[in-house]
């Protein structure tokens, strides 16, 4: 069970401060938004660079971007461990998921609330990682949509049937109350923003949530 604090919630004038109080992370989870796929702006590779350069804990790039195709491999040259690119974005995501690889990145592909999955089981193998946004991308601090549960269980249980080993990762309102919840339908890899980094004990909270998705993880 992976839990990756989203720096979306971190104080942005005190990033390397700001990392260092998550060094209990898995990876740390960093929100790249243009304004034009979602409505909210946050930085690009120059930033993550910086952040790349003084993070404890590898990088899981989510990118909230138009034309992926056209951005996303510099995240992966940078030296991301994973980079996640919207479905609902990409035009080549088999093409791109492999130019990922090549360069080295972890694979994700990330699919909003109301997108349907069932095309994808056919290339499960081309990712190493899928997305299931819980909330709406674009802001930190949103609740839980506990709806989108059964089309990750569904993905769960199809991963499962074909002996794939891919993360599920869920990403939006994941705190104490909802992680169960997530873990129940199949996710093994969990985004939190504001329940880490809201929390007096940053560390403490990652170890609560940690053993919270360990209690309930299904499959
Ligand atoms: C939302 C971002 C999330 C966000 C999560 O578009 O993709 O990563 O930072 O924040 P919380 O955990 O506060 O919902
Ligand atoms: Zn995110």
């Amino acid at each position: 069970m992976r839990i990756n604090p989203s720096i979306l919630a971190a104080d942005f004038a005190n990033v390397e401060s700001e990392l260092a109080r998550i060094d209990g992370a898995d990876f740390v989870h960093v929100d790249v938004m243009d304004n034009h796929f979602v409505p909210n702006l946050t930085f690009g590779p120059q930033m993550v660079g910086r952040i790349q350069a003084t993070s404890p804990v590898p990088l899981d790039v989510h990118l909230m971007i138009d034309e992926p195709e056209r951005w996303a491999p510099e995240y992966a040259e940078l030296g991301a461990a994973s980079v996640t690119f919207h479905l609902e974005a990409a035009t080549e995501p088999i093409a791109l998921a492999r130019r990922l690889r090549a360069i080295g990145a972890r694979a994700g592909l990330a699919v909003k609330p109301a997108t349907q999955i069932e095309g994808l089981f056919d290339v499960l193998d081309e990712f190493d990682q899928i997305l299931v946004m819980t909330v709406e991308p674009g802001f930190g601090g949103q609740s839980f949509m506990p709806e989108t549960m059964p089309k990750l269980r569904l993905l769960a249980d199809e991963a499962r049937s074909r002996g794939s080993s891919i993360w599920l990762q869920v990403d939006g309102g994941i705190s104490e109350s909802t992680i169960a919840q997530a873990a129940e339908a199949g996710a093994d890899t969990f985004v939190a923003g504001s329940a880490v980094f809201g929390a007096a004990d940053p560390d403490a909270a990652i170890s609560a949530l940690r053993a919270s998705a360990v209690r309930h993880h299904q499959h």
